[in-house]
């Protein structure tokens, strides 16, 4: 027998992507692919890529460039883009990079082995099409995964437009698979052991497959027996329906855990930004939120020098968070995209949007150390994911996604626990196993 071929993927940006990487594995592993963690072994490297912030978009080329004697010394290498740059660029790709050999768009992904076979003759193949048929009905059944914890995008596309964000474009508009079918994936992962589930979506609150919103997937999900933990992202604040608020107050296997970002705490750039809430609003979301569900580990995305910030926006900013109190979040300084409506005004000085990306982030550590502290004492669940670096000892998350070190000589991963944790250290949490 021939060796099998092996298959490099690099993954760059969110979730859904890394949800994508693990299905176009699957798909290229039908047709006797392995994957591989080395480049310089592969004969087939596919960069799934993000557009979302300049600099993200740009490492792509320069990983293209890092390639070129890889695939010299290897004339048969493939060498395949991906991904939202791919839907972005297209075309342009495969000028500024002839060593490309091909470009999927994020909804062409079952197209994939197909597009490799039509490379034979070193043609460069495209394909950027929003496809009428669903990707997802037409990739293989998922595979063993590696451990407890598994993706399931629910959701894909964005119709918000918010004036900074390319997404709309590069996933187009808002598609919600069939509920029916998500059940059953969830049900397969069960039966390959994971435990906990995330569901993915652009705006995945917004979900609505089968007549069904989020709530109710949520609550037929979590009846499938052996699947412990379920979560969500990402969310945008005004499709926060009563009943998926709900959710987080009696749903047990919904955990205390929200990703609800909310940009700016200044109603003159929401409005810039064409986010359609008010920071007043978003508090008033975030205390129902909390009456639901009072021990809540809330996280954020917040864009520093959107143009025409001024100081006292970023105060709004400050002020938002320090009312809010996060348990962690992304900041990041504004990246004029092309084509984004946001693009067409003058940018801050970069000075000004450094020092206050310092002066935001500095405040989040802040809060996000407090609300690891806040732990300290108290007893959670952990779901083991691997085993320890001490003897004895085994890492896992905890409900509120915290990293937690247990000392549990007869863990296992996949594991759910009980302990009460012992002590905060910068990234993570410790524990013992709580006394029944
Ligand atoms: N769908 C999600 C997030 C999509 S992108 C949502 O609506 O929140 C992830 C984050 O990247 C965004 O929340 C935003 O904070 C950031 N982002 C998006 N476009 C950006 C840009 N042009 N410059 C800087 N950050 C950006
Ligand atoms: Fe982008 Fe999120 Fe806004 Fe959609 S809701 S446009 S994905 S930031
Ligand atoms: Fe990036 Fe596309 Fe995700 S732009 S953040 S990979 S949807």
């Amino acid at each position: 027998m021939s060796e099998a071929k092996k298959l490099f993927i690099k993954t760059y940006g969110c979730q859904m992507n890394v949800y994508d990487s693990e299905r176009m594995a699957e798909a290229m592993g039908a047709q006797g692919y392995v994957t591989t963690e080395n480049a310089e072994e592969a004969d087939m490297v596919l960069l799934n890529t993000c557009h979302i912030r300049e600099k993200a978009a740009e490492k792509v080329y320069s990983d293209l460039g890092r390639l070129r004697p890889l695939k010299q010394a290897k004339p048969g290498m493939k060498i395949g883009v991906a991904g939202c740059v791919a839907q972005a660029e297209g075309a342009e790709i495969l000028r500024r990079m002839p060593l490309v050999d091909l470009v999927v768009g994020p909804q062409s992904y079952h197209r994939l082995p197909e597009m490799l076979t039509r490379t034979g003759n070193g043609a460069q193949v495209i394909d950027t099409d929003f496809p009428a048929e669903d990707k997802f009905d037409h990739l293989p059944e998922r595979k063993a995964l590696r451990g407890p914890s598994a993706f399931l995008t629910v959701q894909e596309g964005c119709d918000k437009f918010c004036a900074f964000c390319v997404v709309p474009y590069t996933r187009g508009a808002e598609v919600s698979r069939p509920a029916q079918r998500l059940l059953s994936e969830a049900r397969a992962l069960v039966e390959k052991g994971v435990r906990d589930i995330t569901l993915l979506g652009q705006n995945v609150n917004a979900y609505h497959g089968d007549g069904w919103g989020l709530a109710r997937l949520i609550r037929e999900l979590a009846r499938i027996e052996g699947l412990q933990r379920i979560r969500y992202m990402t969310s945008h604040p005004n499709d926060m329906e009563d009943d998926l608020v709900a959710a987080h107050g009696d749903e047990p296997k919904l955990m205390p855990y929200l990703h609800l970002p909310v940009q700016s705490g200044s109603d003159r750039i929401l409005k810039a930004m064409n986010r359609k809430h008010t920071a007043e609003q978003y508090l008033r979301l975030i205390e129902r939120i909390r009456a639901a569900r009072p021990d809540i580990l809330l996280t954020s995305d917040f864009i520093v020098g959107f143009p025409g910030e001024t100081d006292a926006d970023f105060e709004a900013t400050m002020s938002l968070v320090r009312a809010v109190g996060y348990g962690a979040a992304y900041t990041f300084k504004y990246s004029a995209r092309p084509g984004t409506p946001a693009a067409e005004k003058p940018e801050l000085p970069a000075e000004v949007a450094d020092a206050r990306l310092q002066a935001l982030q500095a405040l989040i550590t802040r809060q996000q150390r407090a609300a690891q502290e806040a732990m300290v004492g108290r007893e959670v669940g952990v779901l083991y994911d691997k085993p320890g670096r001490l003897p004895g000892q085994m890492v896992g998350k905890s409900d509120h996604l915290h990293a937690v070190h247990v000392t549990d000589p007869e863990g296992q991963v996949g594991q759910l626990v009980r302990v009460r944790i012992t002590a905060s250290s910068t990234n993570s949490l410790a524990a013992e196993l709580a006394r029944a």
